[in-house]
This record gives structure tokens, C-alpha cells and sequence, in this order.
């Protein structure tokens, strides 16, 4: 008897009886990638449908009003975590343990936010995080995001689980652009991915390696909810005529993920590869021994593992560990200009952000997406004023209070 994950959640007696019937399931199954997750549903889906640009006081405050306009569903898959959810609510809790101790008399009244990385000039430290189904939020899906983020000049990733395909997104958004790789189980499927992805403009792989199978999502879970198929999936395997089979390919991921499918995403496309999903220096050390060309800090917004650290707690020891010799991205509840100058000053390069601007799409489309990116950028601004530095090389841990990193 083969028991599928969500059913030994929800049903005691079943975990009971496969426990009494087949002692040795536990010890030898693979989670499958797609266990725990409803599946994908049939039912009618509408998520916002404004146009508009947004007066932000708070980013952390547009859930609540994401909320009233975003379908249940949707709205508790954007904004839920993984388990109790602690991980989540940790990656906004650790920003506020740490103190920015302002210089003053620093003469700075002007400051440059730009950046280079990767070879990507980008007009702020901030960039869109690969998130799946923007459809969920707005009717104008990824190509919204992306209008965004080419109207402020920043970068975004573009997700495996995108609704829009990642041309479509590519053509909305002539600035840098990177592709988030789930690594399919299939191998052929996974070299169609990263080809197109290079044909379409896209100028790095950024596989996920901490999502390879699902940590439960209670509320996924409670409201019975799978991402509604009438979205999309514009990245599906070309020539699969059957939705079924496109949608299976495309949560079927390689599980065991390595160090060798890295090399030979690199060798298939001869793209920069950014590891997402690093939580550990000793797995920053091996990605740069490995010739991984940049670390990407992430928990997945506390969607993968509950109970792992918040990335701003990681952080400091994933920089000692890759000492500078690759770029090192973050994201995960970061919501003000002074998270941003944060997690510069313990050692990132630029920083990613997910669900406020999911928030800010669902609430005005491209252009609401837009006023979040530019509430960060100026918050940022205002933040690197005051504490007197001019750019963003100079935002170092000097700025922060020494206790508070001890
Ligand atoms: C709705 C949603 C979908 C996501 N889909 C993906 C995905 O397809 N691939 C991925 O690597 N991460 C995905 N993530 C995780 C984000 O890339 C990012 O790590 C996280 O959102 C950052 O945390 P924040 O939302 O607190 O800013 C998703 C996050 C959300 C909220």
C-alpha cells in the first residue's frame, strides 16, 4: 500500500495502520516532490483587476489591504508559510533585533543606489524574487511584475511556475533579467528550461535547492487549495499536448539535486549559475569551491522549512564564509529601507523581495507593483542619508550596533 503525504497528515488511523502494516515505509520512502500539495484545481480564479499607483505608508501593511480584494485561496498561498510559520514571521523578526547606528556630520545629502551585479547594472539594491503564479494577485500576472521592475530599473527573476511564459515576461521587460530554475525531474524538460531561458535573454540559472520536496503548508492545505490550472503555466514542456501530464512534469523535481546538475546547467547554457536557497556557510563555502558563481540567502519567504533560521540570522556567517569572492543575494521578510540597509551592511549585494510586491500587483497591477519598488528605493535613500553613507559599497557593519551582532 503506497500512502500519498497528505493523507498520512490528515488521518491519524491511517498513519497508525500504515505504521502497523508496512514497518519499513518510513525508513525507506522518498517524500515525492508534489506530496502535500492539493493539487492544481479546475475552478474559476479572478485576482485583481485595478491599475493604479499606491500610496504606501508601511509595505508590511498591504496584506491587510491585499487581503479584501485577493480570493481566499489565493490570498493564504501568498502570504502563508510553511508548518506553524514561525520561520516566516522570524525573517521579519530578526531585522528588528539589530540596531543601524547613524554617523553623523557625514556630509552626505545625495545618494547613489545603484549596482552592478553579475555583470547586471540595476538602479537599486532591491530586486524582484522569483515567485510563482502572479496571477494569484492581478490579472496582468508576470508581465505586470515585470513592466514594474523595467519602469524602476531593477532585475527580476522569473520563476519556473510562472502563469505568463518566460517570453512573454522577457518581452515586457528589456532590462537584466535572471531565470529561476525548479530542476525538473526530467532531464530533456529541464534542458528545454534553461535553453529557452537563454534564447529569451535571460542572463543567469538560478536553480532553488531548498524546496526539493514540500515541508506541509497547512493553510494550502486547510483551504484545499492548488494553484488553478485557468492561470497558466507558461513554462510547461513544449509539445506535451496533455494539460495533466505538461502540469506532473512540471512538479515533478529532481529530489536529489547536486553539485553535478550545477555544473551541467553551466555547461548547457555557459550562464552565470546563483544557488537559491543557501541557509548554511558550509553550503556557501562549497557552492564558491564549486565554482557557483553567485549565493542567494533564502528560506523561500518560510515556505520550505519551518523551523530553519531567519536569512538575516544566516547571513553574517554565509559572508565570512565566501569572504567577498561571489556576490551574495538575500531575501526573505524584508519590508522597510532599513532592512535593506541591514542586510547590505551584514554582507549582501542586493537584496530580493517577494510577497509585498505581489501585494502591491494585486492592488494596482504593474503600476501598484511599481510603487512598491519605489517606496523601498526612496526609503532606502533616505535611510543611507542618515546614516551618512553615500553609496551602496560604504553600507558596511560599522553602521550597525556592535552589541546587536555580537
Ligand atoms: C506566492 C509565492 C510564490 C513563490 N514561488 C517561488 C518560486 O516559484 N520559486 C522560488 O525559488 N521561490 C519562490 N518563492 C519564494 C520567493 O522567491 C522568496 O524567497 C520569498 O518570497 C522572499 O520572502 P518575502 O516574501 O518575505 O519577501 C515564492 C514566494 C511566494 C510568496
Amino acid at each position: 500500500m503506497e500512502l500519498g503525504r497528505r493523507e498520512l497528515l490528515v488521518t491519524g488511523t491511517l498513519v497508525a495502520a500504515a505504521a502497523a502494516t508496512t514497518p519499513s515505509l518510513a525508513q525507506t520512502q522518498t517524500p515525492r516532490a508534489a506530496d502535500g500539495r492539493p493539487p492544481p484545481t479546475d475552478a474559476p480564479y479572478q485576482g485583481g483587476t485595478q491599475v493604479r499607483k499606491l500610496s504606501i505608508i508601511n509595505a508590511a501593511e498591504l496584506e491587510k489591504e491585499a487581503e479584501k480584494i485577493i480570493p481566499a485561496g489565493g490570498f493564504g498561498y501568498i502570504s502563508s508559510g510553511a508548518g506553524s510559520g514561525w520561520t516566516m514571521r522570524e525573517n521579519s523578526a530578526a531585522y528588528e533585533r539589530v540596531q543601524i547606528e547613524p554617523q553623523a556630520l557625514s556630509g552626505v545629502s545625495k545618494v547613489d543606489l545603484s549596482v552592478t551585479i553579475l555583470g547586471s547594472k540595476l538602479s537599486m539594491p532591491i530586486m524582484m524574487a522569483p515567485c510563482g503564479s502572479h496571477g494569484l494577485a492581478h490579472v496582468e500576472k508576470e508581465v505586470g511584475t515585470a513592466r514594474a521592475v523595467a519602469a524602476v530599473g531593477t532585475l527580476m527573476l522569473t520563476s519556473t511556475q510562472a502563469n505568463n511564459s518566460m517570453e512573454e515576461i522577457a518581452a515586457a521587460n528589456p532590462g537584466p533579467k535572471w531565470f529561476q530554475l525548479y530542476m525538473p525531474a526530467d532531464r530533456g524538460f529541464a534542458r528545454e528550461l534553461i535553453l529557452r531561458a537563454k534564447a529569451a535573454g535571460y542572463t543567469a540559472i538560478a536553480p532553488t535547492v531548498d524546496n526539493v520536496v514540500n515541508f506541509p503548508r497547512e493553510t494550502n492545505i486547510r483551504n484545499n487549495f492548488g494553484v488553478p490550472v485557468s492561470l497558466g503555466k507558461g513554462n510547461a514542456p513544449r509539445g506535451v499536448a496533455d494539460t495533466a501530464t505538461a502540469i506532473a512534469m512540471l512538479r515533478d523535481r529532481k529530489v536529489d539535486i547536486s553539485w553535478d546538475d550545477l555544473a551541467w546547467i553551466k555547461q548547457e547554457t555557459g550562464l552565470p549559475v546563483i544557488v537559491k536557497g543557501v541557509l548554511s556557510p558550509v553550503t556557501a563555502a562549497a557552492c564558491v569551491r564549486h565554482g557557483v558563481d553567485a549565493v542567494y540567502v533564502s528560506n523561500h519567504g518560510g515556505r520550505s522549512f519551518d523551523g530553519a533560521p531567519a536569512t538575516f540570522t544566516s547571513l553574517p556567517r554565509i559572508a565570512d564564509a565566501v569572504q567577498g569572492r561571489v556576490p551574495i543575494i538575500v531575501d526573505g521578510g524584508i519590508r522597510r529601507g532599513t532592512d535593506v540597509f541591514k542586510a547590505l551592511a551584514l554582507g549582501a549585494d542586493v537584496v530580493a523581495v517577494g510577497r509585498p510586491v505581489l501585494y502591491g500587483l494585486a492592488l494596482g497591477g504593474h503600476l501598484g507593483a511599481q510603487s512598491v519598488f519605489e517606496y523601498l528605493r526612496d526609503n532606502l535613500a533616505t535611510v543611507m542619508v542618515l546614516a551618512g553613507t553615500p553609496d551602496i559599497k560604504s553600507i558596511t557593519k560599522e553602521y550597525l550596533a556592535p552589541m546587536a551582532i555580537a
